[in-house]
């Protein structure tokens, strides 16, 4: 019997006592010992689970008084009072008009209706009874008679009247009715084969402890098996915002795969933001409809040697062997302050520091865009970017590293699709594969000459910027963006750990 705990034991001994008994809670909760009827309740589903005890549930629907029907109790039913108060009224006061200054609104209006239904007729706005009003009587009689039969305790529906039930259901809170299930238990043949003298409890252990390891008697104890599928309370503690620890796993991924972390500020020229990567000055996304420029400061500092060589890749092409995107060069255009739109300026900037280092940068950070808000898209939102500066940086290392960076994150399947930035060729859509479905997660290429020219780099570089939100949908199962920037606490405490 390893498989039994304890209390199954007990339980099982038990009803060994008298085999063929069909027991009820209190008969099992004595027999055992125990005044906990969970104990009952759970031992009883494992015996039953072994195959051992069969359970009986029995359903017994319970009439209790409502508000109104408790008021009946104890100053009689509203169709009680008013007929006697018409009897002791002299004839001509037996009028709804007098009954509506005794008895409030609320009961002198259903009481005519009421009335009317046991036999009390209305002429010229006066009661009048019957010759004989005995049956009156017997009715009200029998109504008081089935109120009190539920009493303050209420009662078992099979015990009453079934017709007086539902008339009295029809009425406003007079009975309520409520569901409780009866168990039984009993054994099974298989329970019944089972020798009581292998039912023996032994010390069962359920947490290992240190002390424990250090003596022996851990050697002969039994444990506890530990069901992982039995349903426990959820701890309520403090935890993370479920973002804050998306970002923490996402940075341990990117550090593990020996990636350094940068960061940079939120507030850029359209300089570093835009046109070091090459993005023409006339593009769409640059308008104010898509980007938030600053008020104040308007401008900031460049030094002149980037917009030099920022105003000849753009025009001709510098000494790039690319033709540029024509046109003239506004300088004032690129020093104009802004939030910026997306972290690749943070990359662009590393390099531009450090053009002749090697490196594996990444960082998670805000970015800005005019958006209007709706279930995909904020405002405010962050990136995931990267590089990779080294002489032997490719696309298929680009790939790989991307690969690697979602297969850890526990998205195997990714693909990549062509793609077009003005910063990088070739070109790439990340898409990563959910619920059966390719979702589109981010963009990578390699930074064109246009772009690593000006800043002197050595070799080429892989790139890429991914949404971080986006991903967190995926990873949290939700998918309306907001719900993770409402405060309500209920739903952050709900969603999975990650
Ligand atoms: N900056 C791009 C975006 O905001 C992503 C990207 C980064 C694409 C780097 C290519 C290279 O969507």
């Amino acid at each position: 019997m390893a498989e039994l705990g304890n209390n199954e034991r007990r339980m099982l001994r038990a009803m060994l006592s008298n085999p063929e008994s069909t027991w009820s809670l209190n008969e099992l909760l004595e027999a055992c010992e125990w005044t906990d009827q969970a104990h009952v309740a759970g031992a009883g589903l494992a015996l039953n689970e072994a195959g051992m005890v069969e359970i009986q549930e029995i359903t017994k629907r319970l009439i209790t008084l409502g508000e109104e029907g408790r008021k009946a109790l104890n100053e009689g039913l509203l169709e009680s009072r008013l007929f006697t108060w018409i009897q002791n009224q002299p004839d001509e006061q037996r009028l709804i008009s007098t009954m509506s200054q005794t008895f409030e609104k609320s009961e002198s209006g259903p009481g005519v209706g009421l009335l009317k239904r046991i036999g009390v007729t209305l002429e010229r706005g006066a009661f009048v009874l019957p010759e004989n009003i005995s049956e009156i009587e017997t009715i009200l009689e029998s109504r008081t008679n089935f109120i009190q039969s539920i009493g303050e305790n209420g009662i078992e529906e099979d015990e009453l009247d079934a017709e007086m039930v539902d008339s009295f259901r029809s009425r406003k809170s007079i009975i309520e009715t409520s569901e409780t299930i009866t168990r039984t238990w009993k054994l099974s043949n298989k329970g019944h084969n089972v020798n009581p003298e292998s039912l023996t409890e032994k010390t069962q252990i359920v947490d290992l402890t240190p002390e424990m390891l250090q003596g022996d008697d851990w050697r002969d104890a039994e444990f506890k098996r530990y069901d992982v599928n039995l349903p426990a309370p959820t701890p309520a503690g403090g935890r993370p915002h479920p973002m804050q620890s998306l970002i923490q796993r996402i940075r341990s991924i990117f550090l593990e795969m020996g990636f350094t972390e940068i960061e940079g500020d939120f507030v850029r020229t359209a300089g570093w933001n835009m046109d070091s990567l090459f993005i023409p000055q006339t593009h769409p996304a640059r308008a104010m409809q898509d980007t938030f420029y600053l008020e104040d400061p308007e401008k900031l500092p460049i030094e002149e040697h980037w917009l030099d060589l920022w105003a000849g890749v753009h025009e001709n092409g510098g000494g790039t062997g690319s033709t540029g995107w024509g046109g003239h060069f506004d300088r004032e255009e690129a020093k104009k302050g802004l939030l910026r739109t997306h972290t690749t300026v943070n990359t662009v900037k590393h390099l531009a520091d450090q053009p002749n280092e090697a490196c594996r940068v990444f960082g998670i950070g805000r970015v800005f865009r005019q958006e209007a808000i709706d279930k995909s898209h904020l405002p405010e939102f962050h990136q995931i970017e990267g590089i990779i500066h080294e002489p032997e940086a490719s696309l298929p290392m680009l790939v790989t590293t991307l690969k690697t960076f979602y297969a850890k994150m526990g998205y195997p399947d990714v693909r990549v699709r062509p793609a077009y930035f003005p910063y990088t060729e070739p070109s790439l859509e990340i898409e990563v594969k959910w619920r059966g479905i390719w979702l589109e997660l981010g963009g990578a290429g390699i930074f064109r000459p246009e772009v690593t020219e000006p800043l002197g780099t050595e070799w080429p570089v892989c790139a890429w910027g991914m949404g971080l939100e986006r991903l967190a949908m995926l990873v949290l199962g939700m998918d309306d963006i907001r719900e993770l920037y409402q405060p309500d606490l209920l739903k952050l405490r709900s969603m999975p750990i990650i």
